[in-house]
């Protein structure tokens, strides 16, 4: 009975299509619209979670707050949008290429406002159409991006109230359930 069992498994293998070589060629390949969508769930899963189970208990214990300025602050941790944007930039420089940052039409930073005419109009895009994110490819000199962008919407009335009345916010009238910004995630394509 034992080469039914191998037998199983090698057609198995065929089936699905994995290689039993296991070149990277052979796999069968990703689009860059699923590869975003990988990196926007881990980006988003550890924002929500330093949210809630970081900054939400620090407060809660009289501990910290979270601020913008936790840079010069005494019992000032980082915004979770800081967080965010600062480990892209940690990492980018010496990875591959792959950054991630909100933005916003209406940035408290204006680090964080559009880069481009493509992010300026995606961003206008999402708010007609918030329901998938709106993907581009950037061609620049020596390499080709994709470039897609998430909305971000004001789950809370914490980032209505803050961002209303943040002495920096150009945008004074956000409420529940509006598109704030967008996450922008990008990385190298192969254009072979
Ligand atoms: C306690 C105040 C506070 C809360 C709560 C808050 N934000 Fe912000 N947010 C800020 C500050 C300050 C910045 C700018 C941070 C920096 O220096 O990059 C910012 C930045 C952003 C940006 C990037 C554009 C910009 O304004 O610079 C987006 C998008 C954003 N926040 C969305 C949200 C959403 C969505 C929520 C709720 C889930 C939220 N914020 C909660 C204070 C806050």
């Amino acid at each position: 009975m034992k080469w039914i069992s191998t037998l199983t498994v090698a057609s198995l293998i065929v089936v699905s299509g994995i290689s039993v070589k296991g070149h990277a060629a052979d796999l069968p390949s990703l689009t860059p619209e699923t590869v975003a969508d990988y990196v926007y769930a881990v980006v988003e899963s550890h924002r929500a979670f330093y949210t809630s189970h970081v900054v939400e208990l620090l407060e809660e214990q009289g501990i910290a707050k979270a601020g913008g300025e936790w840079h010069t602050e005494k019992k000032t941790v980082p915004l979770p949008v800081q967080v965010l944007n600062e480990t892209s930039q940690r990492f980018s420089s010496k990875f591959n290429g792959l950054r991630y940052q909100l933005i916003s039409l209406w940035p408290i930073n204006v680090k964080n406002s559009p880069r481009d005419q493509v992010d300026k109009s995606s961003l206008e895009g999402l708010n007609v159409r918030p329901e998938r994110p709106i993907s581009r490819i950037i061609k620049g000199d020596a390499q080709t991006y994709f470039r897609a962008i998430y909305p971000d919407v004001a789950v809370s009335q914490a980032c209505v109230s803050c961002h209303n009345n943040h002495p920096k916010s150009p945008k004074r009238d956000f409420q529940v359930g509006d598109i704030m910004g967008g996450l922008v995630i990008e990385f190298p394509v192969n254009t072979r």
